[in-house]
Protein backbone atom coordinates (compact mmCIF):
# COMPACT_ATOMS: atom_id res chain seq x y z
CA UNK A 1 0.00 0.00 0.00
CA UNK A 2 1.37 2.87 -1.07
CA UNK A 3 1.09 6.81 -0.01
CA UNK A 4 0.59 7.90 -3.35
CA UNK A 5 -2.02 6.37 -5.82
CA UNK A 6 -2.12 7.23 -9.34
CA UNK A 7 -4.78 5.37 -11.31
CA UNK A 8 -4.53 6.49 -14.97
CA UNK A 9 -1.50 7.21 -17.37
CA UNK A 10 -0.05 10.19 -16.01
CA UNK A 11 3.45 9.96 -17.38
CA UNK A 12 6.36 12.95 -17.18
CA UNK A 13 9.54 14.19 -15.89
CA UNK A 14 7.90 15.26 -12.64
CA UNK A 15 5.91 11.95 -12.12
CA UNK A 16 9.20 9.76 -12.80
CA UNK A 17 11.41 12.17 -10.03
CA UNK A 18 7.94 11.84 -7.90
CA UNK A 19 8.42 7.96 -7.83
CA UNK A 20 12.02 8.13 -7.35
CA UNK A 21 11.95 10.50 -4.40
CA UNK A 22 8.19 9.64 -2.84
CA UNK A 23 6.24 6.14 -2.42
CA UNK A 24 4.74 6.03 -5.29
CA UNK A 25 2.38 3.33 -7.00
CA UNK A 26 1.16 3.84 -10.58
CA UNK A 27 -1.33 1.87 -12.25
CA UNK A 28 -2.91 3.06 -15.23
CA UNK A 29 -5.70 1.49 -15.64
CA UNK A 30 -6.51 0.95 -11.91
CA UNK A 31 -9.14 3.56 -12.53
CA UNK A 32 -11.50 0.57 -13.98
CA UNK A 33 -11.30 -1.64 -11.12
CA UNK A 34 -13.12 -0.41 -8.46
CA UNK A 35 -12.86 -2.68 -5.59
CA UNK A 36 -9.29 -2.85 -6.03
CA UNK A 37 -9.04 1.09 -6.35
CA UNK A 38 -10.91 0.59 -3.21
CA UNK A 39 -8.28 -1.08 -1.46
CA UNK A 40 -5.28 0.21 -2.27
CA UNK A 41 -6.66 3.88 -1.68
CA UNK A 42 -7.10 2.52 2.27
CA UNK A 43 -3.49 4.18 3.63
CA UNK A 44 -3.23 6.26 0.51
CA UNK A 45 -2.63 10.28 1.63
CA UNK A 46 -2.45 11.33 -2.30
CA UNK A 47 -4.59 9.99 -5.40
CA UNK A 48 -3.80 11.43 -8.64
CA UNK A 49 -6.40 11.12 -11.73
CA UNK A 50 -7.06 12.62 -15.09
CA UNK A 51 -11.23 11.77 -16.05
CA UNK A 52 -11.87 8.33 -15.71
CA UNK A 53 -11.31 7.30 -12.13
CA UNK A 54 -14.85 8.23 -10.41
CA UNK A 55 -13.97 10.39 -7.47
CA UNK A 56 -17.16 10.03 -5.53
CA UNK A 57 -18.55 9.82 -1.94
CA UNK A 58 -17.70 5.63 -2.22
CA UNK A 59 -13.87 6.08 -2.80
CA UNK A 60 -13.66 9.16 -0.33
CA UNK A 61 -15.15 7.01 2.55
CA UNK A 62 -12.86 4.07 1.37
CA UNK A 63 -10.10 6.21 2.37
CA UNK A 64 -9.44 7.94 5.65
CA UNK A 65 -5.97 9.05 5.41
CA UNK A 66 -6.69 11.28 2.04
CA UNK A 67 -5.39 14.74 1.95
CA UNK A 68 -4.93 15.61 -1.50
CA UNK A 69 -6.76 14.75 -4.71
CA UNK A 70 -4.86 15.98 -7.55
CA UNK A 71 -6.60 16.18 -10.86
CA UNK A 72 -4.51 16.25 -13.98
CA UNK A 73 -6.72 18.09 -15.81
CA UNK A 74 -9.22 21.32 -15.93
CA UNK A 75 -12.49 19.44 -15.74
CA UNK A 76 -13.92 18.41 -12.42
CA UNK A 77 -16.91 16.51 -13.27
CA UNK A 78 -15.28 13.33 -11.82
CA UNK A 79 -14.96 14.47 -8.63
CA UNK A 80 -16.81 15.17 -5.77
CA UNK A 81 -15.30 18.18 -5.05
CA UNK A 82 -17.81 19.29 -2.28
CA UNK A 83 -17.33 15.75 -0.12
CA UNK A 84 -13.84 16.44 -0.60
CA UNK A 85 -14.06 19.62 1.27
CA UNK A 86 -15.96 18.76 3.61
CA UNK A 87 -13.51 15.81 4.28
CA UNK A 88 -11.32 18.37 4.82
CA UNK A 89 -9.22 16.99 1.50
CA UNK A 90 -7.46 19.45 -1.15
CA UNK A 91 -8.22 19.30 -4.29
CA UNK A 92 -6.09 20.13 -6.84
CA UNK A 93 -6.40 20.72 -10.48
CA UNK A 94 -4.77 22.25 -13.83
CA UNK A 95 -7.12 24.47 -14.86
CA UNK A 96 -4.62 26.93 -17.01
CA UNK A 97 -2.23 24.06 -18.25
CA UNK A 98 -3.71 22.37 -21.35
CA UNK A 99 -6.09 25.58 -22.81
CA UNK A 100 -3.77 26.23 -25.23
CA UNK A 101 -3.89 23.13 -26.69
CA UNK A 102 -7.54 22.63 -26.50
CA UNK A 103 -7.85 25.87 -28.21
CA UNK A 104 -5.36 24.89 -31.30
CA UNK A 105 -7.22 21.48 -31.30
CA UNK A 106 -10.44 23.38 -31.75
CA UNK A 107 -9.17 25.46 -34.71
CA UNK A 108 -7.86 22.79 -36.23
CA UNK A 109 -10.86 20.56 -36.14
CA UNK A 110 -12.68 23.68 -37.34
CA UNK A 111 -9.75 23.86 -40.78
CA UNK A 112 -10.36 20.30 -41.49
CA UNK A 113 -14.13 20.26 -41.65
CA UNK A 114 -14.26 23.40 -43.82
CA UNK A 115 -11.61 21.89 -45.82
CA UNK A 116 -13.01 18.45 -45.87
CA UNK A 117 -9.06 17.82 -44.65
CA UNK A 118 -9.96 13.44 -43.59
CA UNK A 119 -12.64 12.78 -46.58
CA UNK A 120 -9.59 13.90 -48.69
CA UNK A 121 -7.34 11.93 -47.70
CA UNK A 122 -9.14 8.95 -47.13
CA UNK A 123 -10.44 9.30 -50.91
CA UNK A 124 -6.70 9.91 -52.03
CA UNK A 125 -5.51 6.61 -50.33
CA UNK A 126 -8.10 4.93 -51.85
CA UNK A 127 -6.40 5.56 -55.48
CA UNK A 128 -9.04 9.15 -55.74
CA UNK A 129 -7.79 12.60 -56.77
CA UNK A 130 -11.39 14.44 -56.51
CA UNK A 131 -10.14 17.91 -56.51
CA UNK A 132 -13.35 19.85 -57.20
CA UNK A 133 -15.37 17.24 -54.67
CA UNK A 134 -13.27 18.39 -52.17
CA UNK A 135 -13.98 22.61 -52.71
CA UNK A 136 -13.69 23.44 -49.29
CA UNK A 137 -14.83 27.19 -47.54
CA UNK A 138 -12.54 29.54 -45.62
CA UNK A 139 -12.69 30.59 -42.34
CA UNK A 140 -12.35 34.47 -43.15
CA UNK A 141 -15.49 36.35 -42.80
CA UNK A 142 -17.40 33.53 -41.05
CA UNK A 143 -18.73 33.67 -37.81
CA UNK A 144 -17.69 31.64 -35.29
CA UNK A 145 -20.16 31.16 -32.18
CA UNK A 146 -18.69 30.09 -28.72
CA UNK A 147 -20.58 28.59 -26.35
CA UNK A 148 -18.70 29.49 -23.12
CA UNK A 149 -16.22 32.16 -23.08
CA UNK A 150 -13.71 31.32 -20.69
CA UNK A 151 -10.01 30.53 -20.54
CA UNK A 152 -10.35 28.20 -23.93
CA UNK A 153 -13.16 30.14 -25.20
CA UNK A 154 -11.05 32.94 -25.12
CA UNK A 155 -7.95 32.04 -27.00
CA UNK A 156 -10.32 30.14 -29.30
CA UNK A 157 -11.60 33.34 -30.03
CA UNK A 158 -8.11 35.12 -30.86
CA UNK A 159 -6.96 32.28 -32.67
CA UNK A 160 -9.90 32.20 -34.95
CA UNK A 161 -9.74 36.39 -34.84
CA UNK A 162 -6.15 36.12 -36.63
CA UNK A 163 -8.33 34.30 -39.20
CA UNK A 164 -10.60 36.80 -39.91
CA UNK A 165 -13.62 35.28 -38.54
CA UNK A 166 -15.96 37.07 -36.46
CA UNK A 167 -17.41 35.97 -32.67
CA UNK A 168 -20.49 35.92 -31.02
CA UNK A 169 -21.00 33.75 -27.34
CA UNK A 170 -23.42 32.62 -25.13
CA UNK A 171 -21.52 32.37 -21.34
CA UNK A 172 -23.87 32.93 -18.76
CA UNK A 173 -20.93 34.09 -16.53
CA UNK A 174 -19.99 36.55 -19.29
CA UNK A 175 -21.08 40.32 -19.37
CA UNK A 176 -21.61 42.23 -22.78
CA UNK A 177 -19.17 44.70 -21.84
CA UNK A 178 -16.60 42.25 -20.83
CA UNK A 179 -13.15 44.15 -22.26
CA UNK A 180 -11.77 40.55 -23.61
CA UNK A 181 -15.34 40.38 -25.79
CA UNK A 182 -15.07 44.19 -26.63
CA UNK A 183 -11.34 43.92 -27.46
CA UNK A 184 -12.17 41.38 -30.10
CA UNK A 185 -15.27 43.25 -31.89
CA UNK A 186 -17.25 40.11 -30.31
CA UNK A 187 -21.08 40.10 -29.11
CA UNK A 188 -23.05 38.13 -26.27
CA UNK A 189 -25.97 36.57 -27.67
CA UNK A 190 -28.51 34.12 -26.69
CA UNK A 191 -27.47 30.26 -27.08
CA UNK A 192 -30.54 30.37 -29.38
CA UNK A 193 -29.21 33.59 -31.47
CA UNK A 194 -25.56 32.10 -31.52
CA UNK A 195 -26.65 28.74 -32.79
CA UNK A 196 -29.05 30.13 -35.87
CA UNK A 197 -25.96 32.68 -36.67
CA UNK A 198 -22.66 30.79 -36.33
CA UNK A 199 -21.19 29.35 -39.26
CA UNK A 200 -18.82 27.28 -36.78
CA UNK A 201 -20.65 26.17 -33.58
CA UNK A 202 -17.46 25.68 -31.07
CA UNK A 203 -18.59 23.97 -26.88
CA UNK A 204 -16.11 25.25 -24.52
CA UNK A 205 -18.57 24.63 -21.56
CA UNK A 206 -17.68 23.00 -18.51
CA UNK A 207 -19.81 19.49 -17.50
CA UNK A 208 -22.47 20.62 -14.48
CA UNK A 209 -25.84 19.35 -13.58
CA UNK A 210 -27.49 22.66 -15.93
CA UNK A 211 -24.96 22.10 -18.93
CA UNK A 212 -25.78 17.87 -19.01
CA UNK A 213 -27.36 17.48 -22.30
CA UNK A 214 -27.89 21.20 -22.67
CA UNK A 215 -27.49 20.79 -26.78
CA UNK A 216 -30.11 18.60 -28.05
CA UNK A 217 -31.91 18.23 -31.53
CA UNK A 218 -33.55 21.07 -31.12
CA UNK A 219 -30.75 23.21 -30.44
CA UNK A 220 -28.88 21.32 -33.51
CA UNK A 221 -31.86 21.69 -35.75
CA UNK A 222 -31.37 25.86 -34.97
CA UNK A 223 -28.09 25.70 -36.94
CA UNK A 224 -27.62 26.96 -40.23
CA UNK A 225 -27.39 23.19 -42.95
CA UNK A 226 -23.70 24.74 -44.03
CA UNK A 227 -22.52 25.41 -40.56
CA UNK A 228 -20.50 23.12 -38.37
CA UNK A 229 -20.51 22.03 -34.61
CA UNK A 230 -17.00 21.56 -32.45
CA UNK A 231 -17.13 20.38 -29.22
CA UNK A 232 -13.88 19.68 -27.33
CA UNK A 233 -15.31 20.16 -23.58
CA UNK A 234 -17.71 17.73 -22.58
CA UNK A 235 -19.31 14.58 -24.70
CA UNK A 236 -22.24 14.72 -21.32
CA UNK A 237 -23.34 18.58 -22.81
CA UNK A 238 -24.33 17.31 -25.94
CA UNK A 239 -27.27 14.88 -26.81
CA UNK A 240 -25.51 12.67 -28.63
CA UNK A 241 -28.95 10.76 -30.28
CA UNK A 242 -30.29 14.40 -31.18
CA UNK A 243 -26.68 15.60 -32.92
CA UNK A 244 -27.00 12.24 -35.01
CA UNK A 245 -30.53 12.91 -35.54
CA UNK A 246 -29.56 16.25 -37.02
CA UNK A 247 -26.88 15.23 -39.42
CA UNK A 248 -28.63 12.60 -40.69
CA UNK A 249 -31.63 15.24 -41.79
CA UNK A 250 -28.79 17.90 -43.16
CA UNK A 251 -29.84 20.47 -40.35
CA UNK A 252 -26.02 21.27 -40.00
CA UNK A 253 -23.50 20.41 -42.51
CA UNK A 254 -20.85 18.58 -40.31
CA UNK A 255 -19.36 17.80 -37.16
CA UNK A 256 -15.69 17.33 -35.06
CA UNK A 257 -16.30 15.45 -31.38
CA UNK A 258 -13.28 15.15 -29.23
CA UNK A 259 -14.96 14.12 -26.58
CA UNK A 260 -18.44 11.41 -26.01
CA UNK A 261 -21.45 11.04 -24.35
CA UNK A 262 -19.49 7.78 -23.14
CA UNK A 263 -16.06 7.00 -23.40
CA UNK A 264 -14.61 5.02 -25.25
CA UNK A 265 -18.13 5.12 -26.88
CA UNK A 266 -19.77 2.12 -28.48
CA UNK A 267 -20.28 1.47 -32.17
CA UNK A 268 -22.55 4.29 -33.67
CA UNK A 269 -24.34 6.07 -36.87
CA UNK A 270 -21.57 8.66 -36.28
CA UNK A 271 -18.52 6.17 -37.25
CA UNK A 272 -20.15 5.86 -40.96
CA UNK A 273 -20.52 9.88 -41.58
CA UNK A 274 -18.03 11.26 -44.11
CA UNK A 275 -18.63 14.76 -42.60
CA UNK A 276 -17.79 13.90 -39.08
CA UNK A 277 -14.64 13.81 -37.58
CA UNK A 278 -14.28 11.86 -34.22
CA UNK A 279 -10.77 11.76 -31.93
CA UNK A 280 -10.51 10.06 -28.51
CA UNK A 281 -10.50 12.98 -26.29
CA UNK A 282 -6.89 14.35 -27.36
CA UNK A 283 -7.43 18.23 -26.92
CA UNK A 284 -5.29 18.36 -23.54
CA UNK A 285 -2.91 15.79 -25.55
CA UNK A 286 0.42 17.46 -26.56
CA UNK A 287 4.05 16.96 -25.32
CA UNK A 288 3.81 20.59 -23.59
CA UNK A 289 0.35 20.79 -22.44
CA UNK A 290 0.78 17.19 -20.37
CA UNK A 291 4.23 18.41 -19.27
CA UNK A 292 3.18 21.26 -17.92
CA UNK A 293 -0.24 18.93 -16.15
CA UNK A 294 2.23 16.58 -14.41
CA UNK A 295 4.71 19.39 -13.32
CA UNK A 296 1.67 21.39 -11.54
CA UNK A 297 0.33 18.01 -10.32
CA UNK A 298 2.78 16.93 -8.87
CA UNK A 299 4.05 19.81 -7.03
CA UNK A 300 0.72 20.48 -5.43
CA UNK A 301 0.84 16.65 -3.98
CA UNK A 302 4.98 17.51 -3.09
CA UNK A 303 3.55 20.74 -1.25
CA UNK A 304 0.57 19.04 0.71
CA UNK A 305 2.11 16.40 1.58
CA UNK A 306 5.13 18.26 2.99
CA UNK A 307 2.63 19.96 5.30
CA UNK A 308 2.73 23.15 2.74
CA UNK A 309 -0.06 24.76 1.48
CA UNK A 310 -0.98 23.63 -2.60
CA UNK A 311 -0.92 25.88 -5.74
CA UNK A 312 -3.25 25.05 -7.50
CA UNK A 313 -6.31 24.49 -5.50
CA UNK A 314 -9.85 24.03 -6.34
CA UNK A 315 -12.52 26.01 -4.02
CA UNK A 316 -15.85 24.36 -4.72
C1 LIG B 1 -9.37 18.38 -19.10
O1 LIG B 1 -10.42 18.44 -18.48
O2 LIG B 1 -8.33 18.87 -18.65
C2 LIG B 1 -9.28 17.67 -20.41
O3 LIG B 1 -10.52 17.37 -20.91
C3 LIG B 1 -8.38 16.50 -20.38
C4 LIG B 1 -8.77 15.47 -19.39
O4 LIG B 1 -9.93 15.31 -19.04
O5 LIG B 1 -7.89 14.76 -18.90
Amino acid sequence: MSEILVTENIQGVSMVRLMDDLDVEFDAYLWQNVDQLKEKIKNAKALIVRNQTQVNRELIDAAPDLKIIARAGAGLDNVDTQYAHEKGIVVCFTPDANSLSVAELAIGLMLSLLRKVPEARQDTLTGGWNRIKFTGAELHGKTLGLIGMGRIGTLTATRARAFGMNIIAADPYLSADAPHLKQMNGKLVSLDELLAQADVVSCHSPLTPDTRKMLTYRHFCLMKPTAFFINTSRGEVVDESGLTQALLEHKLAGAALDVRETEPPNQCPLNQMENVILTPHIAAFTLEAQERVVDSVCEDVRLVLSGKKAIHVFEP
